[in-house]
């Protein structure tokens, strides 16, 4: 019997069969051309999510109307001219053995008019928060202008050859604009009570069943809570299931932080909204939001709190997640674990689908799954997720391939950063190489120093050099003492740790261990030289442990530099103040320092190539880019 047979049984709907349960939920990829058409790259991006297993695949969000497109990058479907693309993607998906619909989307008041160049409209003029732009108010010939775009990007979906599409009513954009009277102040019929904030959606929904034949699917997105409580979303679903709907995809919010949920949030977390809706309707209904295991998505549909399961960054992580599942093989799966910082971070500026753990993520092209045509011994000297990368895709390409990892287990950094409160599954990626490492037959060889007799005793053709990086310890009297820790070495548990403690840096690093010795129950306070705390987090990580370290009675001090360390306490200078702080123990988070001490024998013997935190510490985005880089220049 398979492991997960609810995900595995197939589904009809409205005559259309879908083969499991598994939903891939619309992501835009922001890969498109100027003018929203697709591009190879979508199309790579979708292929090998079609072929890893799922059973539908729902497009991320396409423009209906320029103006109300969100930023650069965003496909439409707002012209006939954008079909060819369309047409192109959809038959793609097909043949990877999935389902294809199509998401279609108005951004209303949450487009702006520095990337569309045209002015945003919403049910009215209200700002969609204080200092945003203001939009103008739809009028009613304008609002059926709108309804006859979205019918007809309908039918230019049928005529690509998707299977259906799903209507965004979701996420604060504008059909869920109209839902909502703080932002729907109208007193015409598309106002005032549900029957008039559901006008919109409710005759998009009949527009679109109009204009399509029978056997094309008509669904909706919804945010089962978005500023409004479910209590007030319930009567919507039944509305919109009257008007006609399909399916309905129940997600939440109307914030960036809300609908994209990071690891401080519960896994499932938008299930029991779905369970609710899906009580008072009679259509199939989706759950979605940080499902992230097979047992999630399986426990969703056994307990029939659903119809079928959504995954978002699940399959941004591993496009063969449903096939790896199918066959029972889990531990092969790279699992999400919900970082955002590459997905979803407004920090990161370079444009377009990206994942921390998965480098191929929306460069599919760039590394295709081919052999290499001269294969080579390579060694690869650390099992941190640079070296495991780079030992994995040489092995795929055909290469002969020892990893050396000095320590007795994989994970290189990822060890200590997965000890903070709530992030212990950022390890099940090291399980994930683990398993592929194995699969894919390198030799892993741990607990062993990899010095020149040992590397050059296998005679390798190349030698990647994964090697990390050491804390970087700052020049400061008194240092060198045994009070001094490094936040590794707090976060691995090789040290005893006695309060009062000072940490020193307030990035990611020092924020996290700060955070573990709260829980642990330590007295302590923060300090870092610059004007700003939580580098290196995503702004709502920042937010989220700035407000626990702040309710545990942590202070972090900014602009304080740590000027000596002495017996019971540490000398600090706030601006141009002395100040001295009672500290049994100093943790460092002062930052890292590359590792390169083989570099310079190596390079005269054999062919060497740095990668990771040993080239330049850094995330661990990086880290695995580079590791793919390191095995595709062999
Ligand atoms: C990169 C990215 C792009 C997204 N684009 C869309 C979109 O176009 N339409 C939409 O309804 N939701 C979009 N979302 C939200 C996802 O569909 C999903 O609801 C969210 O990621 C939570 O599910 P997950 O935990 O399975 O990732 C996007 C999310 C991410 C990470």
């Amino acid at each position: 019997m398979r492991a997960a047979p609810a995900i595995f049984s197939p589904l009809c709907i409205r005559g259309v069969a879908l083969k499991n349960r598994l939903v891939m939920l619309p992501m835009s990829p922001q890969l498109g051309t100027d003018d929203g058409c697709v591009t190879p790259r979508i199309v790579d991006f979708y292929r090998a999510r079609a072929r890893g297993g799922v059973g539908t695949i729902i497009v991320g969000a396409t423009y209906v109307d320029p103006r109300g497109g969100f930023a650069g990058g965003q496909m439409g479907i707002s012209r006939d001219e954008q079909l060819i693309g369309l047409r192109r993607l959809a038959a793609t998906i097909k043949d990877g053995g999935a389902r294809a619909l199509i998401q279609l989307h108005h951004a209303g008041r949450r487009a702006r008019s520095a990337n569309t160049g045209l002015e945003p409209v919403a049910p009215s003029a209200i700002p969609e928060f204080e200092g945003a732009e203001v939009p103008k108010a739809l009028t009613v010939g304008q609002i059926e202008g709108l309804v006859d775009d979205y019918a007809r990007a309908a039918a230019r979906a049928e005529k690509a050859g998707f299977d259906g599409v799903e209507i965004h009513c979701a996420h604060g954009y504008l059909p869920d604009q109209f839902f909502n009277p703080r932002a729907n102040a109208r007193n015409d019929a598309y106002g005032g009570d549900l029957e008039g904030r559901t006008l919109f959606a409710r005759q998009l929904i009949s527009a679109c069943r109009g204009i399509v034949s029978s056997s094309f699917l008509i669904t909706v997105r919804l945010s089962g809570e978005n500023g409004m409580p479910l209590a007030d979303m319930v009567p919507i679903a039944r509305r919109l299931e009257e008007a006609g709907v399909d399916m309905i995809n129940v997600s939440a919010g109307d914030t960036p932080e809300r609908t994209v949920p990071d690891y401080y949030w519960p896994a499932g977390v938008n299930v029991h909204l779905a369970e609710t809706i899906r009580r008072q309707v009679q259509v199939p209904v989706l759950a979605c939001g940080r499902v992230r295991t097979v047992a999630e998505a399986e426990s969703m549909l056994q307990q029939e709190q659903a119809d079928l399961v959504g995954l978002g960054r699940a399959l941004l992580a591993d496009p063969e997640f449903p096939q790896k599942a199918a066959r029972g093989d889990l531990d092969s799966i790279f699992y999400c674990f919900s970082c955002n910082q590459v997905c979803h971070n407004p920090l990161r500026k370079i444009p377009g689908i990206a994942c921390s753990i998965n480098a191929r993520t929306g460069r599919e092209g760039d590394f295709p799954f081919i052999p290499a045509t001269d294969t080579k011994r390579v060694i690869v000297v650390g099992g941190g997720l640079a070296g495991c990368q780079a030992a994995l895709a040489a092995s795929e390409r055909g290469h002969t391939v020892t990893l050396f990892e000095e320590t007795v287990r994989l994970g290189g950094k990822l060890v200590a950063a997965s000890s903070p409160p709530g992030k212990k599954h950022f390890l099940d990626v090291v399980k994930g190489f683990e398993r592929a490492l194995e699969q894919a037959g390198v030799r892993v060889v741990v607990n062993k120093r990899a010095d020149m007799e040992s590397i050059m005793q296998e005679k390798p053709h190349s030698v990647i050099l994964a090697t990390g990086s050491h804390p970087l310890i700052p020049p400061v009297s008194g240092i060198e003492v045994a009070e001094v820790v490094t936040a590794e070495a707090v976060l691995t548990g090789t040290v005893q740790t006695s309060s009062p403690l000072v940490v020193v840096g307030a990035g990611a690093v020092g924020l996290e261990t700060a955070h573990l010795l709260l829980e642990q129950g330590h007295n302590l306070v923060v300090i870092d030289m610059l004007d700003r705390a939580g580098e290196g987090l995503t702004n709502s990580a920042k937010e989220h442990l700035l407000g626990v370290l702040d309710r545990g009675g942590v202070a972090v001090v900014l602009n304080t530099t740590l000027v000596a360390v002495e017996p019971g306490y540490v000398r600090v200078e706030r601006e141009g103040v002395s100040e001295r702080l009672m500290a049994k123990q100093v943790v460092l988070a002062t930052g890292y320092e590359p590792r390169q001490d083989l570099v310079a024998p190596l390079g005269e013997m054999v062919e060497v190539v740095m990668i990771g935190d040993a080239a330049e510490p850094r995330d661990i985005e990086h880290a695995i880019l580079e590791g793919l880089q390191a095995a595709y220049n062999l």
